[in-house]
This record gives C-alpha cells, structure tokens and sequence, in this order.
C-alpha cells in the first residue's frame, strides 16, 4: 500500500510538473508576442529590444510569470568577459547573472571581474577557476546591448559570453537581486553616509537633506565622443540645466559632484548658489569611494557612460541624463539604443552638438 501511493505521488507530482511547464510556455510565448518590437521599426539595425516582466507585473511569490522561476535546477556553466572598466564589468555581471537565470544555467566570473567588484560590493556570483576556463568547450556569444528573444532561449550548456552589455532590459525583471548584489560593503556605505551627513548640519539646508549625485565623465571620452562617434560629452549648459530641473523641484537639494575630471568641473559648474560640492577624488583606479556617494545619494545626474548609469540605477532617486549626445547618423547608435539605456521615466536633456559642426572634415568624417 505504502509503494503504491508513493507511486501515485510520483506521477501525480510529474503530471503537475508537466502542467506547469506548458503554462509557463504559453506565458513565455504571450511575453514576446506582446513585448517585442516596442521600439522597433525607426532604427535600421538588427533584432529587436525584448521587454521582460515590465514594471508593473505582479511580484507576488505565486504569481506565475517568468520573472520568478525560482533557481531549481541550474545546469551548465556559463560565463562572461570581464572587459572595460568599472561600470562596463557592473554591466556584464547583472547581464550574465539575469541571462544564465532566464536560462537555467550556473553562472560563474571569472577572477579578473571579482578582482574589480568584489572590493565594492557583496557580490555572490562563484569565481571560475582558471584550469575550469581553460578546458571547457565554450562557445562564445557575442552580445549586442539589448534584450532579445533569441537570448532567452540559449541551450549552450558552456557559453562565454563577450562584449559589453549595460541594458536594463537585461536585468530589470530582477532589479531588487541586482541591488542586493551591487550592495556595498559596510565601510565604503558608511564613510559615504558620514561624508554627506556633514554637508546637512543645521545651517547647510532643511533636514533631512536631498543630495543629488552629479557624475560627470571626461577623460577619454574627451577624445573617443566627437572622433570615434560623432558625440559629444556632458557640458556647461547641460550641467546647469539638469541642476535647475532639481532645484525646480526639490527644496534646498544639495549637488554632490564626482568626475574623472574634477578640475574642469572646478572650473564650469556654477557654485553661485552654495548648493555644489566637490567630492569625487577622480581617482580611476579605486572607484568604490565616488561610486558609493553617488549611490548613497537620493537622485543623480548622468552625463555619459555606465559608471553614471549604475550609479542613477542603484541610487533609485529621480534621473536626468544627457539624451541624443550624437548626430543622428553616428555608427554609435548601432550599439547603443537609447530606449534600452534609459529608464522610461527617467528625464533626459538634449545634448548641445554645435561643438561638432566645428570639428575638421576629416575627424567628423568618417564613423
Ligand atoms: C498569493 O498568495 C497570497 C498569500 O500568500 C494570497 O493572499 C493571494 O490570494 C495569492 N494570490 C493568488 C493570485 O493566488
Ligand atoms: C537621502 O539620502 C540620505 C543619505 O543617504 C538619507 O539619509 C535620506 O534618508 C535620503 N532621503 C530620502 C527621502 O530618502
Ligand atoms: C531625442 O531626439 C529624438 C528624435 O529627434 C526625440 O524624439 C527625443 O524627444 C529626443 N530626446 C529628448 C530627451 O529630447
């Protein structure tokens, strides 16, 4: 008796089992008849960006959508090249975790990633072993910088994936295990928390206080923007403008400025109003302390890059960016959606492009 209903357990379980796969199916299908193609059709290039599990879909532990499927059973190993700087290697990790999720797969990094994150935050992903590396049989996908069908439907059970994703429609499904895995150690949140803390004594603004991180990148970009892509970089006028949106807005905010440029922004940002710190030390080497006061801060202010990105992403306040920051025939835009880039709501400040009407023939010539 006891063998026999153990059996009817066994199959009405599989029977269940069964079931639930054909439904998650159909949800799937649905998902991508419903959510692909929003934004397609103006731009020339290649697939489609594939919105998953929208904001507005249900996160209740029962709700049945692909958003939730739970770890059970991760096979394969799956992996990413970790290239590019700080907020590229942020990128690559959130997309490596939410595509090997989607697809079942374990998801591994290699050391050089955990080298240049695990000093900031309390990541979780395993480390691959570099004998491990060397002898699976990758495959290697080259990524383009959207969410696409075709990427939630992987069977490689070894796949290294490359390039340099930083699209929200990768990972904004699973937004709060994002956050939790980009959560800073407690020394780097508590030396930004004691920083900003004495910007807000009595005097200095109405308690408690509204801090907006400002990150404004320079550097390379300086020369890759105009040259490489016919873009331009976040300037004066731009700056001003995304301070007075806050100023509009909020009482008495106070604007934390971080850069990799700081004696230009020294220089440029207007200070008339007793609102403007500079905090960031723009040391490129150890990016933890500037990214954990942006962070900490309420709301942010990008220029361009994905330091700012993951910085307004975690910070989870109001965003301004700088929008259309190339000409509108810049190669650039290939591999670079805006509407993959930026949140719906955040708030985006055309970018002034005279500079490059200025630019030698030869320079803006050739994309
Ligand atoms: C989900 O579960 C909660 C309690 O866990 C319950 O109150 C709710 O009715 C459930 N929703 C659905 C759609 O089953
Ligand atoms: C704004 O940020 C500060 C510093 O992190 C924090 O103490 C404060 O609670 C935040 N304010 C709001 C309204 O979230
Ligand atoms: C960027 O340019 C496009 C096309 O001209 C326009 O539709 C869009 O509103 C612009 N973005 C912003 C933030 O103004």
């Amino acid at each position: 008796m006891g063998t026999l209903s153990r059996r009817h357990l066994c199959l009405t379980f599989l029977l269940v089992c069964v079931l639930a796969s054909i439904v998650f199916l159909h949800i799937l299908q649905d998902l991508f008849h419903n959510g692909l193609g929003l934004f397609g059709g103006r731009r020339r290039v290649t697939s489609p960006v594939a919105i998953f599990c929208l904001s507005g879909t249900p996160r209740s532990p029962n709700a049945s959508s692909p958003c939730l499927t739970e770890p059970a059973s991760l096979s394969g190993t799956w992996t990413i090249c970790p290239v590019g700087r700080f907020g590229n290697q942020m990128g690559q990790y959130a997309t490596l975790l939410a595509l090997a999720q989607l697809n079942n797969r374990q998801a591994f990094i290699l050391p050089t990633m955990h080298a240049a994150l695990a000093p900031v935050f309390r990541i979780t992903l395993p480390v691959l072993a570099p004998e491990v590396d060397r002898d699976t049989p990758w495959r290697v996908l080259d990524l383009h910088d959207w969410m696409s069908e075709e990427y939630a439907h992987l069977q490689e059970p070894f796949l290294k994936l490359t390039g340099f994703p930083c699209s929200w429609t990768f990972f904004h499904h699973i937004r709060d295990q994002i956050r939790r895995e980009f959560t800073l150690h407690d020394h780097l949140r508590d030396k930004a928390q004691d920083f900003l803390r004495r910007l807000c004594l009595p005097g200095t603004g109405v308690a408690p206080c509204t801090f907006v991180g400002v990150h404004v990148r320079r550097g390379d970009y300086l020369e890759v923007m105009p040259k490489q892509w016919k873009g331009v970089v976040g300037d004066r006028a731009y700056l001003q403008q995304a301070m007075d949106w806050f100023r509009a807005r909020h009482k008495a905010p106070i604007f934390v400025v971080t850069s990799n440029g700081m004696e230009w922004c020294r220089q440029n940002i207007d200070t008339s109003q007793g609102d403007v710190i500079f905090a960031g030390d723009g040391q490129e080497g150890s990016p933890g302390r500037d990214f954990a006061l942006l962070t900490q801060c309420n709301h942010t202010i990008m220029t361009i890059g994905t330091f700012g990105f993951w910085a307004a992403y975690l910070a989870g306040g109001d965003v301004v960016y700088l929008a259309n920051f190339t000409l509108p025939y810049s190669s650039f835009l290939e591999i670079f959606k805006p509407e993959a880039a930026f949140l719906p709501k955040w708030v985006g400040i055309n970018a002034d492009l005279s500079p490059l009407q200025k630019l030698p023939r030869s320079l803006s010539g050739i994309v």
